[in-house]
This record gives structure tokens, C-alpha cells and sequence, in this order.
């Protein structure tokens, strides 16, 4: 008591006397010592750091990365400024291509720190592979945080470790399931299509992709049929869903350390909007394993409950749920739209995979070594990843001072030294369209590059090549996105074998396309194509496109 009182009254008040001894003295000199101590600790920390750097850098012959983008403006607001412009115009990817081509590996110094951006294949695999453990997700798990909350992709270490395990279990699980679970699905797929399509056959078929992966997910994954949930509630989540991750993939990643500045109440809704989706599943698994038993349960909502028996947490096991659906209801739906984009283009591309499938049967259910028959269909796969990959950015930061095999000294050629916290970003978008690895055609959608299997050695998956990721986070759900759109564009073909794209829809070179955030086109016009549901009546016959175009449904609302 009397401490305090003393303590208080020799506050800041008393400058210029000397100091009484007594407690509060000692109390003075502890905190004045300790203060001390901790900023020798953080100076000789950083002295130590640097040390430890210069030694590593020394003993790699690393040199610094010399290119580096010019800026006007303090802390280059301007290089911020105008990433924001490009995310924002039709070519979000495209736009970048000026800063990938000023070097392999290049620098920025924005907001004062020094980051690295590359498209050199050795440093990708450095990162995703051979020196995994150096690197962590960064700023990339805050953006993420208030859509997905903790999970397998906001996750690093032990924590991500754990994650992975659990959720890799259900992928194995599902992989030995038979296709015949994705029948009715597509089924659904194709007579929404069929239902959507003006007289003249005329269709867009972006949003049916969308509404595909989502269903394929549901019932797979969350062994819940998405039409336990009214269709008012499913177009919501629908909207929410891509509004809130253009908010965390758009503005709070772009915005690194200072993403958690974007945080305005229509976000935050959305978030809970798609947070609520999630709920509405866990919580049908969690009555029925109350209702029916474990046991019971574990047969319909295997996923669920097997997440639950290891959480035992109905919030951790709700927001596994939302990554997994992150994961893959955008990436397989950019996958199947990029496809048909190209197909209906391409027509000697389209003409020789209708033979290819030509092997399947039209009815029953498609298995997999049906697909595994299915070469060309593969090449198309790939090509279309290549050229429009997701994501088709991606960044990891330093965990401890590390080294990048390549971009250093006045070549471009010696190691780099990346100290602790330095970020790197690559694009996988620019990697996959370099002529170095891919040709001097390299911007022409040709599935036959893959064929001879020559192509696959020169870009290594996992440095050149990076369809799903490479090294410890390789995608869980590969084998699952391939079935799923190999099952889909089977039988569109199947039954649209005369798909061709419509008239007056604009056919550009590749680069010239309008691409939105992630690699789909923000433009849903860009994907009308023609499938020839009902045969054109012969008072029709002389309807010219762009009248056509008008015919179609409104597109749904651009999210910007
Ligand atoms: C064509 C479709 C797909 C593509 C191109 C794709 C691509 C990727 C990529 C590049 C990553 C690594 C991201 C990173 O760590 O920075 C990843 C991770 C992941 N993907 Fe996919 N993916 C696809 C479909 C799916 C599907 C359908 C699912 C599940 C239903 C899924 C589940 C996952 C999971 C759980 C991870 C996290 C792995 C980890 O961090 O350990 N993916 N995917
Ligand atoms: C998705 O599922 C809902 C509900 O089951 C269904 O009405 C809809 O047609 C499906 N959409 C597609 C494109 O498969
Ligand atoms: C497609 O790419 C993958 C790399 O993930 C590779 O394993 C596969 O063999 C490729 N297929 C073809 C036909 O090129």
C-alpha cells in the first residue's frame, strides 16, 4: 500500500531532486536495467542476425538482386497504386506482365521494405520444396483469417501439419469412392445447361460451372445434398462467397502486412454469410450423429465427423469446411470454364477430344479407368492450367535468412541471401507462359505440346510446371478436380456435340482475353457459347449474332 502511494508521488513531478533510496528506487532501476537489457538484446539480436546472414551469404557466394522496379512516389505508393489499377481493369494478370519481364527475379521496395517477385523455375522449387521449412504463409493467413478462421490454408507448421493429415485422410477416402456418386450431378450440370439455353441454343456457361463445383463439393465432401438449402440461401452464399474472397484475395493480400486495414461492415458480412453456409452443414452432421449415433453418422457425414472426433471443436471443424471449399469450388470452375473457352475456339482441338470420348458410353456411370483412357483430354487439362493457373499469384516470407538459388549479381546468375522476413511472390501465371521452357508458341492454347511427354521433362512439375502446386502442400484435391471436370466435360460434349461458340462473341489471341481476379474472366458474354439444345426452328434460321447476344440471360452482377 504505502509503495504505490510512494511510487506515485515521486512521479515524472519529481526531476531535479535527488533521489530518495527506498522501494521505489529499486523498482526505477530493475525497470531501467531490464529496459536495457532488452534493447542490448535487440540490438545485438539484429547485430547477431546480420552476422549470421553475412556469413550464410558468404559461404553461398550470394550476391544482392540488382533489377528493381523505379518508383516515384515515397514508400512507392505509386507500384501500389497501380497494382490496384490492373487488379481492377479487365487484364488483372496480363497487366503484370511489364514488372515479370524486367528480370527473372526482380525487387520492389515497397512501403520502405525490400520484397522479391520471380518467375525463375529453380527459385520456385526452392521455395515449395527444397528449402520448404525456411518459408511461411506470412501475411497471406491474416488476409484469410476473417473468411476461413483457422485451417489447413491459413495454417503453418506444426498447426498445418496436423490439418493436412486429417484432411488428406478424407481425400484418400474419397478417392476410393466409384464416380458413380458424381452421375446425378452431372445430370444436374447438364439440364441446367439445357434449361438455360435461349431457342436458338444460346448459353453462357460460366455460372453453371460455379454451381457445379459448389454441388460436387456439398455432396462429396459434406455428404449433404446443397439442395437442403433453400435457393434464396444458395444464391446468397453464392454472392457473399465471391465478394468476400475478392476482399481477402484482392484487397487484404495486395495489402500485405497492412491488409487487416480492410475491414468495411459488408465484408465482415459476407464473411459471416459464408461462415453461416458452413454452419448449416456441420450442424446437419453434428443432430444426425446426436440422433442416430457415431457410428451412423460416419457413414453419411464421414468428413465431418471424422474432422469433429480429432477437433472435438464445432468451430474448428466448421472453418476445415471452408477452406476445403475455398479450395475447390473456384479452382475446378475457372478449370472447366477455361476449357470450353478454348474448345469452342478451337475447333480442331474440340473435333479431336470428341473422338477421344467417343470411346466412352453415353449412358451409365463413368469410371475411372474410363477418364484414365483418355490421353488427350489430360493434354487439355494441362494446357488449360497452364495457361490459367490458380492461383495464378502466390507468395510465401522467410521464416530465417535463406537462400534463392538464382538472381543475384550483375547476371542474374549467383545465389541470393533472403533475410528473415523478406517476402517473395512468384507467378505461376507468367511462368507458365514463358517461351524459355513452353516455345515461342507458348501463348497459343495447343494441347498437343503435352502429348510426347517431352515438354513435362523440360518444365519439371514443381519448378516450371505448377498445375497443383508442388512439394509438401501439394493440392489435396488434385485427383478429385480431375475426376470431377473430366466426368463434366465428357458428357457436355456428350450431349452438346455441336457446341461452337456463339456469334459475335469475340475470339482474341491469349493475353488479349478478359481475365478477372484469380484467372476467370470477370465477363460472363466471354463464355457464351452455342450447344444446340433445340434444333433452330426455320422461321429462326436468319437470326445474325449480336441479336442473338441480346437474347441471352442478363449476366449475373460483375463483382466490382
Ligand atoms: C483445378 C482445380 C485445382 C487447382 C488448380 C488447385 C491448385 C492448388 C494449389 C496451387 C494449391 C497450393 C496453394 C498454396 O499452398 O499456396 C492447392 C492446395 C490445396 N488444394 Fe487445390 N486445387 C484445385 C482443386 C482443389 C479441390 C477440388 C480441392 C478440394 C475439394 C482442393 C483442396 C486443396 C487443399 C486442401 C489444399 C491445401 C494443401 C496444403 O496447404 O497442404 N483443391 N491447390
Ligand atoms: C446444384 O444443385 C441444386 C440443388 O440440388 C440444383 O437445383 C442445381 O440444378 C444444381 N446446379 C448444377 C449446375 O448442377
Ligand atoms: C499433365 O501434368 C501432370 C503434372 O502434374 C503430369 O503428371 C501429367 O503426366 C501430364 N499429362 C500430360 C498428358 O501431359
Amino acid at each position: 500500500m504505502s509503495f504505490t502511494q510512494n511510487s506515485s508521488a515521486a512521479g515524472p513531478a519529481s526531476v531535479g531532486e535527488t533521489p530518495e533510496p527506498g522501494p521505489h528506487n529499486a523498482v526505477r532501476i530493475i525497470a531501467i536495467t531490464l529496459l536495457l537489457a532488452l534493447f542490448s538484446y535487440i540490438y545485438l539480436g539484429r547485430a547477431n542476425k546480420k552476422k549470421l546472414e553475412e556469413a550464410i551469404a558468404k559461404q553461398h557466394h550470394c550476391e544482392p538482386v540488382l533489377p528493381y522496379l523505379p518508383y516515384k512516389w515515397p514508400l512507392a505508393l505509386d507500384l501500389l497504386k497501380r497494382q490496384f489499377e490492373i487488379l481492377l481493369s479487365d487484364h488483372a494478370f496480363e497487366g503484370l506482365t511489364p514488372y515479370f519481364a524486367v528480370a527473372a527475379t526482380c525487387c520492389i521496395h515497397l512501403f520502405g521494405a525490400t520484397g522479391y517477385f520471380t518467375t525463375d523455375p529453380d527459385n520456385i522449387e526452392a521455395i515449395i520444396s527444397t528449402n520448404f521449412e525456411d518459408y511461411g504463409l506470412g501475411s497471406r493467413r491474416s488476409a484469410f483469417l476473417p473468411l476461413i478462421g483457422e485451417g489447413i490454408f491459413s495454417q503453418d507448421g506444426q498447426a498445418w501439419k496436423r490439418s493436412r493429415e486429417l484432411v488428406r485422410r478424407q481425400f484418400v477416402r474419397v478417392q476410393k469412392q466409384t464416380l458413380q456418386v458424381l452421375t446425378p450431378l452431372v445430370g444436374e450440370l447438364l439440364s441446367s445447361i439445357q434449361g438455360a439455353a435461349s431457342p436458338e441454343g444460346l448459353v453462357d456457361l460460366k455460372p453453371f460451372m460455379f454451381e457445379y463445383t459448389l454441388n460436387t463439393t456439398t455432396n462429396l465432401l459434406f455428404g449433404e445434398p446443397h439442395s437442403s438449402m433453400s435457393k434464396e440461401e444458395r444464391d446468397a452464399v453464392r454472392d457473399n462467397f465471391d465478394y468476400a474472397s475478392f476482399g481477402c484475395v484482392g484487397i487484404r493480400a495486395r495489402l500485405a502486412d497492412l491488409g487487416w486495414l480492410y475491414s468495411p461492415s459488408k465484408f465482415r458480412k459476407s464473411c459471416k454469410a459464408v461462415r453461416d453456409w458452413a454452419t448449416f452443414f456441420a450442424a446437419k452432421a453434428f443432430k444426425y450423429k446426436d440422433e442416430f449415433g457415431e457410428e451412423a453418422a460416419m457413414e453419411k457425414y464421414a468428413f465431418i465427423i471424422d474432422l469433429w472426433k480429432e477437433m472435438q471443436d464445432f468451430d474448428l471443424v466448421r472453418d476445415q469446411l471452408l477452406h476445403i471449399l475455398l479450395a475447390g469450388r473456384d479452382s475446378t470452375a475457372s478449370l472447366l470454364c477455361w476449357t470450353f473457352f478454348h474448345l469452342v475456339r478451337n475447333r480442331d482441338v474440340l473435333e479431336r477430344l470428341k473422338q477421344e470420348i467417343a470411346s466412352v458410353p453415353t449412358d451409365g456411370d463413368i469410371t475411372r479407368e474410363q477418364v484414365q483412357k483418355l490421353p488427350f483430354l489430360r493434354c487439355c487439362l494441362n494446357e488449360t492450367l497452364r495457361l490459367y493457373p490458380t492461383p495464378p499469384l502466390n507468395i510465401r516470407f522467410a521464416n530465417k535468412p535463406t537462400v534463392l538459388p538464382r538472381g543475384g549479381g550483375a547476371d542474374g546468375m549467383s545465389p541470393v541471401l533472403l533475410p528473415e522476413g523478406a517476402g517473395i511472390a512468384w507467378s505461376t501465371y507468367h511462368l507458365h507462359r514463358l517461351e524459355s521452357i513452353y516455345g515461342t508458341d507458348s501463348r497459343i492454347y495447343r494441347p498437343q505440346r503435352w502429348e510426347s511427354g517431352e515438354l513435362l521433362k523440360k518444365a519439371r512439375p514443381g519448378a516450371g510446371y505448377l498445375d497443383f502446386h508442388g512439394g509438401p502442400r501439394l493440392c489435396l484435391g488434385k485427383d478429385f478436380a480431375l475426376t470431377e471436370a473430366s466426368y463434366a466435360i465428357i458428357r457436355i460434349l456428350q450431349k452438346f456435340p455441336n457446341m461452337r461458340l456463339a456469334p459475335g462473341v469475340p475470339n482474341e489471341p491469349v493475353g488479349a482475353e478478359k481475365t478477372g481476379l484469380y484467372c476467370w474472366s470477370i465477363s460472363y458474354r466471354w463464355y457464351t457459347c452455342i450447344v444446340d439444345v433445340v434444333r433452330p426452328s426455320k422461321r429462326r434460321k436468319g437470326v445474325q449474332g449480336i441479336k442473338l447476344l441480346q437474347m441471352t440471360k442478363s449476366p449475373r452482377k460483375p463483382l466490382l
